[in-house]
C-alpha cells in the first residue's frame, strides 16, 4: 500500500467530474486500499478519489472511530433522501484547518458497489450522512467550500495559497 498525495482547495482539479468504474479489477482494489490508508494516515472520515487525483467514481468513509471497518463505495449513488435537513461542521482533507457550517439531507439511501464489486444498499444518517454527501459532491467536482458566501471562499482560497506556499520546502530560497 501507498500514501496518495492529497490535492488542496483550490487547485482546479479538485473541480473534475469523475467517470463511473467499468470494473472493480486489481487497479482499482489497490486504489482503494492505497486510499484507504491515505485516509487512516491523516486521521479523515472520508476520501474521494478526485481528492488523490484519480478522476474516477470511488469514495471511501470511515465515521465509526474504529467500531466498524471502513466503507468502500465504488460508483455511488443516492436512491433517497430526508426532507429533513441537518446543519453540521464539516471539514476536508482537501482544506486542511477549515471548518464550517453546511447544510445536507439528514438521512440517505445509498447504492454502491464494494471493494468486490458487489452491489450493496444502506441508509446512512448522522455523521455517515453527511460524509456521503461531501465526499459525493467530490466527485461531481464540488468542494464543500462552494456552499459558504463567495467572501468566505475567497478569504479561504488565500488562506489555503498562503499555507501552501509556507509548507514548499522551495519558500523563502526564491
Ligand atoms: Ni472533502
Amino acid at each position: 500500500m501507498a500514501l496518495l498525495p492529497i490535492l488542496r482547495y483550490p487547485d482546479p482539479r479538485l473541480h473534475t467530474v469523475a467517470k463511473p468504474v467499468a470494473e472493480v479489477d486489481a487497479r482499482i482494489q489497490r486504489l482503494v486500499d492505497d486510499m484507504l490508508e491515505t485516509m487512516a494516515q491523516a486521521d479523515g472520515v472520508g476520501l474521494a478519489a478526485t481528492q488523490v487525483d484519480v478522476h474516477l467514481r470511488l469514495i471511501v468513509i470511515d465515521t465509526s472511530e474504529g467500531r466498524d471497518p471502513p466503507r468502500v463505495l465504488i460508483n455511488p449513488e443516492i436512491t433517497a433522501r430526508s426532507a429533513e435537513m441537518q446543519t453540521s461542521d464539516e471539514g476536508c482533507l482537501s482544506v486542511p484547518t477549515i471548518y464550517d457550517q453546511v447544510q445536507r439531507h439528514a438521512r440517505v439511501s445509498v447504492r454502491a458497489q464494494d471493494r468486490d464489486g458487489q452491489w450493496q444498499n444502506f441508509d446512512a444518517e448522522g455523521l455517515a450522512a453527511v460524509c456521503v454527501q461531501h465526499e459525493m459532491d467530490h466527485l461531481l467536482g464540488k468542494v464543500f467550500v462552494e456552499y459558504l458566501s463567495p467572501l468566505k471562499r475567497e478569504r479561504i482560497k488565500t488562506k489555503m495559497l498562503k499555507k501552501t506556499r509556507d509548507e514548499s520546502p522551495r519558500a523563502g530560497r526564491r
